[in-house]
Formats: structure tokens, C-alpha cells, sequence
């Protein structure tokens, strides 16, 4: 009899669930890894490692007695050095760009990249020394952003327009920092969005751009997606040939890549960061509903070796709602699902927080609770799509504060908490 052979997945988010799901479809065994206990990717997998991800040796020592055929962590930059560590210590057949990992984890040298390629750039200062930032502060126009150099998920970014409320925001970016260094940079004015690729052959197999709508300052945390995005052609032609540079200057000539920039009025684009993996915040699912592609077997397929299924299917305009709580506190039931669900425009609506669950206050793209996607005919009716639905769901919490706590009998209103 063979051994059985394993997917070994890094994270075990709701955006790595589906590559689990996805890897035993293929016929795999699942080999999770994350420090919670409680990630979703526990239940998921064949054998759960709760530990970091960013450990690569230590992994590998456990897991090398196994049959590993392919190592992969959608959505996820803190694993992509140790994605690029273990697919060298195991011997599976992808092994990333090594530039194609810096640039994903370092934001300071990302825009040493795009300087290299003459690309519109933007001031910006990169250090892990406080006094530093702060004279690098000091001599760019308010409002200035402060962020982590090598996190994600919007952990630590701040829209800084008050120099008082720098150190605050330089420390709280340094918390989130697995390095200690912090950028500073400049504040683009303009449209955002962001771009979900998959790269084959050195050409762009697949490319979504999606229109991006955040919470503004000062966290600037991601509430949807809506694709496709509305560019001028001539804009669309150039984003794509940047792209098209940048991975080849980084050597990144198969896989997936995610970018996030910004539009300005003259049209010019500007490149805040990129990730040289699928794309989080349900970006993967987006592209599913929208072109009928499967880019996580596809990235699975290219991490075995294997041939990859990249052809649209259809194009049609979706949008991806991020469902997000105003409150901490504990979950007390989600209403008005199955109205949602019963929407002529809903194609999915997927909950990640049990009733009973603690839940946070959208602070970070981690606090999300769930994913909502409508797809219509016009860009218009998809915006009346969710205004409806976000009229019909209600996240009902009880909050944490104090407060209410002490509150003999809160009225249900106080409880409510429209999705936001
Ligand atoms: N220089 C900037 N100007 C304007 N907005 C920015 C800038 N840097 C970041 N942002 C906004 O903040 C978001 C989070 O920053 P980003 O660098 O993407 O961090 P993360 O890795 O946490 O996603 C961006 O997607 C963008 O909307
Ligand atoms: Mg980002």
C-alpha cells in the first residue's frame, strides 16, 4: 500500500479553510497549522500542529516523517517565509521567488522595487528606531499613515493627522511588527482597490480588479470588494504592464499575487503593498463567483506541480461584503439570514462566530464575522442588493463595556448591532 500523501497548510483562518477543503477534495491528507486551538483549520485538518506558523524547523522536524507533497498558506504574509523554508526543507516541486517573499514582507522594500522600476512612487521612511520616524514624520504633509513594515490584516495601521498622536501610533505599529521596524508614508488621496492575480508562464493568467471600500481613518480596514472595478481602459492596460514588471523584476513568474493600491484623480497608480500569495479577505471567493475560477485549487496544483485550470468562466459583477460587529462583546444570534440568503443577488453568505462566541469591534480585518456575496447585472443593482441585505442582517451583541453590564435589563435595541 502507498502512503499516504499531505498538503501541509499554514494558518487555519477562515481564509485558509477552503484550501483544506480543497486539498482533501484532491485526495489529501491535511496537516493544519496554527496557534490557536480554536482555528477553524483544527476540525479541519487530518493532524493539527498547534504552534506558530512562522517556525519553519520546527515544523518540519515534526511533520518529516510524512509524505508532504506540497507546502501552502493563502492570504497569510507572516507564513510566507516559512511557506518558502519548508518547500525547501520537504522538497516539494513549487519554490517561491525569494524576492517575491521580501517584497510580500517588507512594505519599505517593496517601495525600493517599485523606485528600481521607475513606478509612481510616494515618500515614505522605514526604520526601527522611533526618533528616526519621527524626523521622517515631521517632514511630510499631514495626514501622514503608520504602519507595521511586515504585518497584515490592517493590525497596527493608523491614519496619523495629529503630530501628538504620532509616538501612540508609532508604538502601536511596533507592537504589531514582527521585526520592530515601522513605515511611515505619505497619504495617497484617491480611489482604492486592489488587484487578485495568478500568475502562468510569466503572464497573467487571471487578473480581478476590484473596487475597494474601507472604514476610512484612521484604521482604513477593508468592508468590501466590488468587481469589476470601473477603469479606464488605457488605466487597466497600465496596471496590468506594472504588475507584469513588478513580477518579473521580483522573479515571480507562477502563482498568485494580490496587490492594493490607489487611484488618483489624474488616474495615476500608486502600489501600497503586495502579497505574492492568494489574497485575503475572501478575495479568492470573489474571484470565484465572479469569473468561475477556482484559484485555490489552483494554487494547490501549482504547490503539487500540477497543471492549472485558469480559463473564466463567466464575468459577472459581484460584490464581496465583509460583515463586521460594532461592539466587543459576546454573540447573541445573527438575524435576518435566511432573508438575506432568500435575495435573488445572494450567492453566498458564510458566518464565522458561533452565538455564544466572543466578538470585537472592527478594529482589524481578523474581527471579522462573516462573508456576504451578491452577484448582479449592473453595478447599481448591486448596490441596492446591499444596502437591502445589510437593512435584513443583524449581528444582536451583548456588549462588553461595563456599563451595560451593569444595566439591570438592557433594552433590545442596545443589543442590536446593524452590520457596519
Ligand atoms: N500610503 C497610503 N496612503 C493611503 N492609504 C494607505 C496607505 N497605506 C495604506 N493605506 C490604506 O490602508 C490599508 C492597509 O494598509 P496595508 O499596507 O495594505 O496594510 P495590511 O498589510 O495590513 O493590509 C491599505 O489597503 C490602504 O487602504
Ligand atoms: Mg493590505
Amino acid at each position: 500500500m502507498t502512503e499516504p500523501q499531505h498538503i501541509l497548510v499554514l494558518g487555519g483562518g477562515e481564509d485558509q479553510l477552503p484550501a483544506y477543503h480543497e486539498a482533501r477534495r484532491l485526495g489529501y491528507r491535511v496537516i493544519g497549522v496554527d496557534r490557536r486551538p480554536d482555528a477553524l483549520g483544527a476540525a479541519a485538518s487530518d493532524l493539527f500542529l498547534c504552534m506558530t506558523t512562522r517556525a519553519p524547523d520546527r515544523i518540519a522536524a515534526m511533520v518529516g516523517h510524512l509524505d508532504v507533497a506540497a507546502v501552502i498558506s493563502p492570504a497569510s504574509d507572516a507564513a510566507q517565509e516559512s511557506v518558502a523554508e519548508l518547500s525547501r526543507l520537504l522538497g516539494t516541486p513549487y519554490q517561491p521567488a525569494p524576492d517575491a517573499v521580501r517584497a510580500s514582507v517588507d512594505k519599505g522594500w517593496f517601495h525600493t522595487v517599485l523606485d528600481r522600476l521607475g513606478l509612481p512612487g510616494y515618500a515614505y521612511a522605514q526604520s526601527s528606531d522611533e526618533a528616526e520616524l519621527r524626523r521622517a514624520a515631521a517632514d511630510l504633509p499631514l495626514p501622514v499613515i503608520v504602519k507595521p513594515s511586515d504585518s497584515s490584516g490592517s493590525k497596527g495601521v493608523q491614519v496619523v493627522a495629529d503630530p501628538a498622536a504620532l509616538p501612540g501610533a508609532l508604538a502601536e505599529a511596533r507592537r504589531h511588527s514582527f521585526t520592530g521596524e515601522v513605515i511611515v508614508e505619505e497619504m495617497l488621496l484617491g480611489r482604492h482597490l486592489s488587484a487578485e492575480a495568478f500568475l502562468r508562464g510569466s503572464t497573467l493568467a487571471t487578473i480581478a480588479v476590484t473596487e475597494r471600500s474601507t472604514t476610512g481613518a484612521p484604521h482604513m480596514i477593508t468592508t468590501a470588494h466590488t468587481v469589476p472595478a470601473e477603469l479606464t481602459p488605457s488605466t487597466e492596460i497600465r496596471l496590468r504592464s506594472m504588475i507584469m514588471d513588478i513580477c518579473g523584476e521580483l522573479g515571480h513568474t507562477d502563482g498568485p499575487v494580490n496587490f492594493d493600491f490607489v487611484v488618483d484623480a489624474a488616474d495615476e497608480i500608486r502600489f501600497i503593498e503586495m502579497g505574492a500569495r492568494l489574497g485575503g479577505n475572501g478575495m479568492p471567493l470573489l474571484v470565484r463567483h465572479a469569473f468561475g475560477i477556482n484559484t485555490y485549487e489552483a494554487a494547490l496544483r501549482l504547490a503539487l506541480g500540477q497543471p492549472t485550470e485558469l480559463t473564466p468562466r463567466h464575468h459577472r459583477k459581484t460584490a464581496l461584503r465583509i460583515l463586521t460587529a460594532d461592539t466587543d462583546g459576546v454573540l447573541l444570534g445573527v438575524d435576518g439570514t435566511d432573508a438575506v440568503r432568500a435575495l435573488p443577488e445572494t450567492v453566498e453568505l458564510q458566518l464565522f462566530a458561533e452565538p455564544g462566541s466572543r466578538v470585537h469591534r472592527y478594529t482589524q480585518a481578523g474581527h471579522k464575522l462573516g462573508y456576504l456575496l451578491l452577484v448582479a447585472d449592473t453595478h447599481d443593482a448591486l448596490r441596492a442588493a446591499q444596502a437591502r441585505a445589510e437593512s435584513l442582517l443583524r449581528f444582536r451583541i451583548e456588549p462588553a463595556t461595563p456599563r451595560a453590564a451593569s444595566a439591570a435589563a438592557p433594552r433590545s435595541e442596545e443589543l442590536t448591532e446593524q452590520i457596519r
